[in-house]
């Protein structure tokens, strides 16, 4: 029985072509700045960011912890929506690590509004914590993919200019968050102070992610990454997929949005599952299996070959990545028709 691996777009290979460029990658020695492939990288992502410079990091948790340590560290507060991935997934690597709080936020669509930051600033008082970081996550993982609108980003850096905060983004999906907003990745990117985007996820790469920022800004991100013991070597065989994955995969995204798509509308006749349509903005989408047990539906999914996760007692997410075709979408979308659960 073919298997359809619904969980995560982090689940995407490397294809033949990309792993001949791994292999063929001139290298150096990363750590004196000799990698020829990683400085590529590294210029090519300032480039697409409109950033004055990058850095190669090992995960996009790394690539989040990095800029808040160096922008909230020993006691500083980071503003962040209640579900973002940095409050949920990192391990509190922010506390951990960087001396940093995170404020958990309200908002909806895992958007950030002047009016909820607002309540979280603090008068200057020797004894009471200071906001540091608005911290924004485009698109926002747990909250369905959901990305900003450009005024929506414009009002919180307004926001942040005003208060002298800095912003930044954790864009693990930030080409996602282009695509289907139509906002080029430079203009979203100029609403933050750093971003941090993903090569592992919809872009296929196997490893690494890329922060991006000002010359001084990286210039100390590569100081605390060798801090934190992610200073590599010839790691050009990683960048090089990177490379590829920035030449390569990124007009492909939209297939995986119109897939998510086809899945959602399906989703929303079958009796096992409810979905709201106006959610599913990009390549991740939540439903609900009302009554039914989450961990039931997937059973009853994983018998048919579609392998998805429970995100909750009642609630279901599924992800398409390039390792799930069109052709693929609609042969799920018939196993879904199939399916009848009760319980
Ligand atoms: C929104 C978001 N940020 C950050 C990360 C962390 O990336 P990594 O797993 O490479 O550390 C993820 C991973 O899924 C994510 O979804």
């Amino acid at each position: 029985m073919k298997k359809y691996d619904l969980r995560s777009d982090t689940l995407t290979l490397p294809s033949k072509e990309m792993r001949k460029a791994m292999y063929t990658a001139d290298v150096g020695d990363d750590v004196y700045a000799e990698d020829p492939t990683i400085n590529k990288l590294q210029d090519l992502a300032a480039k697409l960011t409109g950033k004055r410079a990058a850095l190669f990091v090992s995960s996009g948790s790394m690539g989040n912890l990095i800029p808040l340590y160096i922008n909230a560290g020993k006691g500083g507060e980071i503003l962040t929506h209640k579900n973002s991935h940095i409050i949920h997934y990192e391990l509190s690597s922010l506390s951990a690590l960087a001396g940093a709080m995170p404020v958990a936020v309200e908002g909806k669509r895992g958007i950030l509004i002047p009016e909820e930051l607002q309540k979280h600033l603090r008068p200057d008082i020797y004894y009471m914590p200071q906001v540091k970081v608005i911290e924004i996550e485009n698109s926002h993982n747990k909250e369905g993919g959901t990305c900003y609108k450009l005024e929506e980003l414009k009002a919180v850096n307004d926001f942040a200019r005003k208060n002298n905060l800095k912003v930044h983004m954790d864009g693990a999906r930030l080409f996602n968050a282009a695509e289907a907003t139509g906002i080029p990745v430079k203009k979203i990117c100029s609403h933050a102070d750093t971003v941090t985007f993903c090569l592992s996820k919809g872009l296929g790469a196997p490893v690494g992610s890329m922060l991006c920022g000002t010359e001084k800004f990286i210039a100390e991100a590569r100081r605390i990454r060798k801090m934190l013991g992610g200073g590599m070597r010839q790691a050009g065989v990683l960048a090089a997929a990177g490379i590829y994955a920035l030449e390569h995969n990124i007009t492909r995204l939209k297939t995986d949005h119109e897939n998510a798509q086809l899945l959602a509308h399906v989703l929303a006749e079958v009796p096992w599952a409810e979905i709201e349509l106006s959610t599913v903005e990009t390549n991740i989408l939540y439903f609900s299996t009302g009554k039914r047990k989450a961990e039931n539906v997937v059973s009853a999914l994983a018998k048919k070959g579609i392998l998805a996760g429970a995100a909750g007692p009642h609630t279901i997410r599924f992800v398409t990545h390039m390792g799930i075709s069109s052709e693929d979408t609609k042969e799920i979308c018939n196993l879904l028709k199939q399916i009848s659960i009760t319980k």
